[in-house]
């Protein structure tokens, strides 16, 4: 986890490590610090907390000086404290870092034998020992930081200034994110995308083994071992405004009320109205890959887990295709069958996480082709993988994740539909009606959120004090369930379950009493008299029961305390919108508790360890 940024220009460096850090915060909040070239010397300043804290250390005294890096942390190595913050700083070697250097214990050792003094208890610090026994063996900060390099063992994404070379940074990345961001006469790094935006959209997205100097020139990219590269540069089309809160007192309400935007955005330019068929050229897979496909397996964690969950639904039943879904961190370990003839689907909203990419590329060498479908351009998984299909949500900055789950629903869909018409099982027909549907879903979701927004605040403030709360529902409204329970968790701290309406009465009813909202999930769909039967009997138990229904269900308001409505559509295309009430929940209870909604705690937005 952890951010980095970096600057070297003309520009005063402190305001924008600061900025570029705190849109990185999602990345990690626990300490923050910067290291400036100023006046000869390198300055540092570290606070423990959140980026303010570090912003008003700043103003208490302030940094000049135009080159500089900085860190947001999320501690794996050392308890949260100042000593424990980055910069870490060795004689003249200043590092931030991201990531897990593996051999740290080995490499302590040997440098303390040496002599170096190591006072934190951090994995960084002998980073810098490292790169500082280089430059005092000689070695110029590339060099040294080239040499270092070839004695570390882990993960990395690191930014190294030298009080003898004030003119540069040092950068380098082995399976952590590090972009590149190039500007009039000034250079940038940074975590991600994000966090440069405001400066530059032209960015260079490193690869694991590269390491670069960049200076007001430019970069100049290199592999570790010395070999010259040439990296492209990417324009970024996403605005800083996209990344800004917009007038929402919350990122995460703001990404809810975005859905219809992103979705249309992910949609566009990929239906075939005409046909009833979906535009293949973003996915990355040939006819005859679609025709060769043996069996799928989707990787994921956490809420893209439940889209994936969703997607096979979608590909099993339209597309035809067998189709097993697994937790990206069981998946490896356990020798899976997979190889040739296999294609696995990797969904990741930030394209980093760990246990999703080492899963893919366990199944890649295994010999199964590996699909990628990630927001983030350019991040790790999607770049391992043997193609990529990109949602458009743009950033997602709050660590709930919202749009970036439903636009995962629309590529998974879209995947099918494509998958399902090359091999024969979806019919003109079927792909027409689905097609319509989804070109309609940005208008529905929008009036689902507008529609629905105060009831369901009115509910998070009547229930907000709940010890539990429930969500129960079938098929494909099993994985929203499961997302609605997980987003209740993860931002309000209520402990909640997401059950398949069937297995209640196999245990959980047993926890059902008056003190328990139960929100059942009741699209009219081929589930739709089964899973009323169990709302029913979380009724007879005296639950507390919020149906979200198709409009007009008279028989779901009978039974029900509150119900939530949704516009009818197409039963593959329901997620879309029994999902937007359920963050919205989740939403509102957390604000009405105060938690920090956008950076919960424990929580960091990418999960770069296993
Ligand atoms: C979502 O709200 C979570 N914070 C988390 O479960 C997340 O979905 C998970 O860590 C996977 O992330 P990814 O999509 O970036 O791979």
């Amino acid at each position: 986890m952890c951010g980095i940024v970096g600057h070297v220009g003309s520009e005063q460096a402190a305001p924008i490590l600061l900025d570029g850090l705190r849109r990185l915060e999602y990345r990690g909040y626990d300490s923050a610090g910067v290291a400036i070239h100023s006046g000869g010397d390198i300055k540092l300043v570290r606070a423990v907390g959140k980026l303010k804290n570090l912003q008003a250390a700043l103003e208490a005294a302030p940094v000049a000086g135009t080159v500089g890096i900085g860190h947001t942390r999320w501690a794996t190595h050392g308890r949260p404290s100042e000593v424990n913050a980055h910069p870490h700083v060795a004689g003249p070697v200043a590092v931030v870092h991201n990531g897990i250097i593996e051999n740290h214990l080995a490499l302590r050792a040997r440098l303390e034998q040496g002599g170096a003094k190591i006072v934190s208890d951090t994995d960084t610090e002998i980073v810098a020992h490292l790169v500082h026994e280089k430059v005092r063996q000689g070695a110029d900060i590339e060099s040294a930081v080239r040499l270092a390099l070839g004695e570390m063992h882990g993960a990395y994404a690191i930014a190294v200034l030298s009080k003898n070379e004030p003119d540069r940074i040092i950068v380098a990345k082995s399976s952590s994110p590090l972009v590149l961001g190039i500007g009039e006469g000034a250079a940038y790094c940074g975590s991600d995308i994000p966090a440069l935006l405001p400066y530059t959209r032209d960015m260079i997205f490193l690869e694991d083994g590269d390491m670069a100097v960049l200076t007001r020139e430019g970069a100049r990219i290199t592999r570790v071992d010395g070999t010259k590269v040439d990296r492209p540069i990417k324009h970024i089309d996403w605005s800083p405004v996209m990344a800004e809160k917009a007038g929402y007192k919350h990122f995460m309400l703001k990404e809810i009320h975005e859905q219809p935007r992103a979705i249309e955005d992910t949609l566009r330019g990929r239906l075939d109205r005409e046909n009833g068929d979906v535009h293949g050229h973003e996915i990355g897979l040939t006819e005859a890959d679609a025709k060769a496909i043996r069996r799928i397996y989707l990787l994921a964690c956490g809420t893209s887990h439940h889209a994936a969950m969703t997607g096979r639904y979608y590909l099993e039943s339209i597309a035809k295709i067998p189709t097993t879904i697994e937790l990206a961190s069981e998946f490896r370990g356990r020798d899976p069958i997979i190889g040739e003839g296999d294609l696995v689907i990797a969904v990741s909203q930030s394209g980093e996480t760990l246990d999703t990419l080492m899963a893919a590329r366990e199944a890649k060498e295994k010999g199964a082709k590996v699909l990628a479908i990630a927001n983030v351009i350019g991040s790790a998984i999607p770049r391992m993988a043997d193609a990529a299909f990109y949602t458009h949500a743009g950033p997602e900055i709050g660590v709930a994740s919202t749009k970036c789950f439903t636009t995962q629903l629309a590529n998974l869909l879209m995947l099918s539909i494509w998958l399902g018409k090359r091999r024969g099982a979806v019919s003109d027909a079927q792909g027409r009606e689905l097609v319509e549907g989804l070109a309609k879903l940005p208008v529905q979701m929008r009036e689902v959120v507008l529609g629905t927004r105060q009831l369901v605040a009115n509910l998070a403030r009547r229930y907000r004090d709940a010890r539990d709360v429930l969500f129960l529902g079938r098929g494909l409204s099993f994985p929203m369930a499961l997302e609605g329970a997980l987003k209740l968790k993860e931002i309000s701290y209520v402990h909640a379950e997401g059950y398949a309406a069937g297995e209640m009465k196999h245990g959980p009813i047993a926890l059902i009493d008056s003190a328990v909202p139960v929100i059942v999930l009741l699209p009219k769909d081929r589930w739709y008299d089964r899973t009323f039967s169990n709302l029913q009997e979380a009724k007879a138990r005296e639950g507390q029961v919020i149906a979200i229904a198709t409009e007009g269900d008279a028989a779901a308001h009978g039974v029900s305390q509150d119900v939530i409505e949704i516009p009818e559509v197409l039963e593959a295309l329901t997620p879309f919108l029994t999902v937007l009430p359920l963050q919205l929940y989740s939403y509102y209870v957390a604000d009405f508790k105060g938690t920090d909604v956008d950076q919960p705690r424990n929580l960091a937005k990418t999960v770069t360890v296993e």
